[in-house]
């Protein structure tokens, strides 16, 4: 297939995106626009000073700047409004499904009440179904970088709003705070009936990847692009079909990798693992899910058509839906390569 062509396809098969913070999707110009609103001081003079200071060495400088733009976020209509211009984009790159997570202690520390942050984004979750025909659902990530029982605190002030979120995920600063520190929360999250999904093997080790399936007894990870430091822990992923939610541009812009030209997705393909591509923080790494197909394929020449059409199939089966939405997914997509010729 050529560039064109193949092009076409990354931008026009719909595919599920699952790892997606919401507060990543902040793009400079909201930040500016709800700073006014809610009379929030920021310490840069203009959008340009602020996308200046995107200038990542690696995941904690990142998260500081990430937590420093959430600052603006302060009310229910906040919180809709930074839904909602993800799922603009989300639509324009044909995202029929989305599991989208939300950072809650990043805003209840700041003293906004929690029901305005998940109000919020389930209102634009909500909306973007009856407008777009987008379905999407929440997941709470906890914190890894402060203490469990901040972790089942928030977990206890979030569960009157329980039928707004599918599953807890686990996010923030990797090094040093193993999964095992949060057994106790995900145990009891496990015994609610939520979806368990975690950040394991961005920074971290190939361990802490082994730590989130045996301890946590999560269903997906999140990244887990150094598991092939582990040559048994691939063949596991692989024969137990554990989804890795795999995002490159955040990969090259935090240096988990040099280059994209340098990244193991194809190895993960080739060894018979359930990848999917996503866009993480796009606000913040330079693009959305089809900006991160189209840079990825542009700089791996072995990717083709044949695994375009296997990414967005790995996205609906790693998607937590019934199956009949998966297959539904599934029957488009192969309508929408056939149209192609892919
Ligand atoms: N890793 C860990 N925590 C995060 C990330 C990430 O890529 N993005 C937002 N919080
Ligand atoms: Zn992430």
């Amino acid at each position: 297939m050529n560039t064109p062509s193949l092009n076409a396809l990354l931008r026009r098969m719909p595919k599920a995106e699952l790892h997606l913070h919401i507060e990543g999707s902040l793009e400079p110009e909201l930040i500016f626009k709800l700073a006014a609103r809610n009379g929030v001081e920021l310490p840069y003079a203009s959008v340009e000073a602020l996308r200046a200071a995107y200038a990542f060495t690696d995941l904690q400088s990142f998260l500081d700047i990430y937590y420093a733009g959430a600052s603006v976020l302060l009310t229910e209509q906040d919180f809709f409004d930074l839904a909602w211009a993800y799922f603009e984009r989300a639509a324009a790159d044909n995202v029929v499904h989305a599991e989208i997570f939300f950072d809650p202690q990043t805003h209840t520390e700041r003293g906004v009440p929690i029901e305005a942050v998940i109000l919020g984004l389930d209102h634009a979750c909500r909306r973007a179904h009856a407008e777009f025909g987008i379905s999407s659902a929440l997941i709470l990530c906890f914190l890894r970088h402060l203490s469990e029982d901040a972790a089942l605190q928030t977990l206890e002030q979030a569960l009157p709003w329980r039928r707004h979120f599918i599953g807890v995920g686990l996010d923030s600063s990797e090094r040093g705070h193993p999964p095992e520190k949060f057994a106790r929360v995900f145990a009891r999250c496990r015994e609610l009936g939520l979806h368990l999904v975690a950040h394991a093997g961005e920074e971290g080790p190939a361990a802490y990847i082994e730590s989130a399936l045996d301890v946590l007894k999560v269903e997906r990870i999140d990244h887990g692009v150094r598991c092939t430091e582990d040559a048994a822990l691939v063949q596991r992923l692989a024969r137990e079909r554990v989804p890795l939610t795999v995002c490159p541009l955040s990969n090259v812009k935090l240096r988990v990798v040099e280059r994209l030209a340098d990244h193991n997705l194809p190895a993960l393909l080739d060894a018979g693992l359930c990848v999917t591509i996503n866009s993480d923080d796009p606000a913040y790494f330079g693009g959305y899910v089809v900006q991160n197909f189209l840079e990825t394929f542009a700089a791996l020449p072995q990717l083709g058509a044949a695994q375009a059409r296997q990414l967005a199939a790995n996205s609906f089966e790693a998607s937590f839906v019934p199956a009949e939405h998966k297959a539904r997914w599934r029957r488009e997509l192969d309508a929408v390569a056939e149209r192609l010729g892919a």
